[in-house]
């Protein structure tokens, strides 16, 4: 086992991991923190979307070892003190949450957008979550969320 420290959601916390445990594991089942989802575990799904230092990340292909001493944001923070994040408020407007698998890993990939570029273009929405997968919504009610989202914290206008 290996001791690391991270900053998970504004807190600092010390772990022992194993060399070969990903971040998703850790997440769920070291630290329950279950609002990343395994889906693929392969990459290729999104659902295990976090944050690291600023870059929405597939927590299932990062070791936990890889990321001591980094800030990590998770589902589990974007509330805060029962407050929706604008972007779970408009997922919620917009009808952008069916079964809602995708949807953490959704609002986290939106959310390292929007703290970087307040303005996105649709393109660049389309970008940003080119690799986190939906099932059930066809994606355009997710892309107005993130549209309204961004419009509720004061930058664009959503036509
Ligand atoms: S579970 Fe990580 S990308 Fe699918
Ligand atoms: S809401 Fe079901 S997979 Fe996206």
């Amino acid at each position: 086992m290996e001791k690391i420290e991270l900053n998970i959601n504004g807190e600092d916390v010390t772990v022992e991991v194993e060399r070969n445990w990903t971040l998703l594991y850790v997440l769920r089942e070291i630290l329950n923190l279950t609002g990343a989802k395994p889906g693929c575990n392969t990459g290729d799904c999104g659902a295990c979307k976090v944050i690291i230092d600023g870059e929405a990340v597939n927590s299932c292909l990062v070791h936990a070892v890889r990321v001591q001493g980094k800030a990590i944001e998770t589902v589990e923070g974007l509330s805060i003190n029962g407050k929706l994040h604008p972007l779970q408020q408009a997922f919620i407007d917009c009808g952008a949450v069916q079964c809602g698998y995708c949807t953490p890993g959704m609002l986290m990939s939106a959310k390292a957008l929007l703290d970087k570029n307040r303005t996105p273009s649709e393109d660049e929405i389309r970008e940003a979550i080119g690799n986190n997968l939906c099932r059930c919504t066809g994606y355009y009610k997710i892309i107005e969320a993130i549209q309204r989202a961004a419009k509720m914290m004061g930058e664009v206008k959503v036509e």
